[in-house]
C-alpha cells in the first residue's frame, strides 16, 4: 500500500488542492482504491466530499456528518455516535471512512476539535500517543486490504499530528508557491525528511517524490525563485519537472455546488485538466515504479 502525503508547514500553498487532486486522479482515473485522510484541523480536504458540520463543543471547529451506515436501532451501534473521523486512532476507536460521491474513493475527514486535542499530550507521551498511531492505525489488515493508495492532507504545521503524517507516509511531496515565505517551508520540510529516514528501518524507505511548484504565474518573481531552486546544488535535484499553474478553476471547484466538481470531469482539452494530468502521472510513475 502507498501513502502519500503533501507537506509543507507554511498555509495557503496548495496542499488541500494537490491532495485533492492526487486522491481523485488515483481513484477516478487509475480506479484504485484510494482512502483520504484529513489530518489537518482546518478539515479543508473533508469538506470537499462531505457536509462537515458545526462542531457545538467547538463552535469554530467542524465535524463529519452521521455516518451513512450509522443505524441507532442497531445494538452493535449501541456506544458510537454516529460520527467517525481519523482522529478516532488517538482515542483508541475504530475509524469508519465515508464514501464520497467518486466510486473508488472513500474518506476518513478530519475532526478539529479531536485533531486538536491530540496535539496537546504531555511531551512525554507524544511519541506513543500521537507520532506513531497514524502508521499503526494504516498497518491494520482491515485498511491494507480495503486500500491500495492513501492520500494525506496535512496542516501548516511541524507538530506532532505532522510528525505522525510523516511516519506513516511511504511516499512524500512538497507543494510550493514560488515566493519567499512558501519557500522557506521546503527548507524545514526537507529537514523533517531526511530526519525520518535516517531513522528508518532500510526495508521501509520515505521516499521524497520532489518538490511541487503550485499556482505558478509567469512573472518575473515567479521564474526568478523557480530557476534558483533549480540551480540550487542542495534543492535542485528535489525539484519535480512538472508544475500547477495559477487558475481559477482550482479556486472555483471548491465550491459545494461547483459543476463539475472534480478537474478529471472537465473536458480532454481543458489546460488546467491536462496540467494536473501530467503532474499525476508523473507523480504515480515515481509511485508505482516497482509493482
Ligand atoms: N494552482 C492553483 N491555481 C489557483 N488557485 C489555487 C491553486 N492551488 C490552490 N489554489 C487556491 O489557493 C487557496 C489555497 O490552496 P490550498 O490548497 O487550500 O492550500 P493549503 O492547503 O496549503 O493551505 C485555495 O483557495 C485554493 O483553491
Ligand atoms: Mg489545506
Amino acid at each position: 500500500m502507498r501513502v502519500i502525503a503533501f507537506l509543507n508547514n507554511k498555509g495557503g500553498v496548495g496542499k488541500t488542492t494537490c491532495s485533492r487532486t492526487m486522491a481523485e486522479y488515483l481513484s477516478k482515473v487509475k480506479k484504485r482504491p484510494t482512502l483520504a485522510i484529513d489530518f489537518d484541523p482546518q478539515c479543508n480536504f473533508s469538506h470537499q466530499y462531505l457536509k462537515m458540520e458545526i462542531d457545538p463543543a467547538a463552535p469554530e471547529g467542524l465535524m463529519p456528518p452521521i455516518h451513512p451506515d450509522y443505524d441507532p436501532q442497531d445494538p452493535d451501534h449501541y456506544d458510537w455516535d454516529g460520527r467517525s473521523s481519523i482522529s478516532e486512532i488517538f482515542y483508541g476507536q475504530g475509524v469508519v471512512p465515508y464514501p464520497t460521491y467518486i466510486e473508488k474513493l472513500d474518506l476518513a475527514p478530519g475532526h478539529a476539535e479531536k485533531l486538536l486535542a491530540a496535539e496537546s499530550v504531555r511531551k512525554s507521551e507524544v511519541v506513543e500517543k500521537v507520532h506513531k498511531q497514524l502508521a499503526n492505525f494504516l498497518a491494520s489488515p482491515d485498511v491494507k486490504a480495503a486500500y491500495d493508495t492513501v492520500v494525506i492532507d496535512t496542516a501548516p504545521s511541524k507538530g506532532p499530528l505532522t510528525v505522525s503524517v510523516i511516519k506513516a507516509a511511504t511516499h512524500i511531496i512538497i507543494p510550493s508557491v514560488m515566493e519567499e515565505q512558501p519557500v522557506q517551508g521546503i527548507y524545514g520540510m526537507l529537514q523533517l525528511w531526511m530526519q525520518e529516514s535516517l531513522s528508518r528501518e532500510k526495508n521501509r524507505p520515505l521516499t521524497l517524490v520532489g518538490i511541487l511548484p503550485n499556482m505558478f504565474k509567469q512573472t518575473r518573481l515567479h521564474k526568478d525563485i523557480l530557476t534558483s531552486l533549480q540551480e540550487n546544488t542542495a534543492i535542485g535535484k528535489y525539484m519535480m519537472p512538472v508544475k500547477l499553474s495559477q487558475r481559477i478553476v482550482f479556486a472555483e471547484i471548491d465550491s459545494e455546488d461547483a459543476n463539475p466538481h472534480s478537474i478529471f470531469d472537465f473536458q480532454e482539452n481543458h489546460v488546467a485538466k491536462q496540467e494536473a494530468m501530467e503532474v499525476c502521472e508523473f507523480i504515480s510513475e515515481r509511485i508505482f515504479t516497482n509493482e
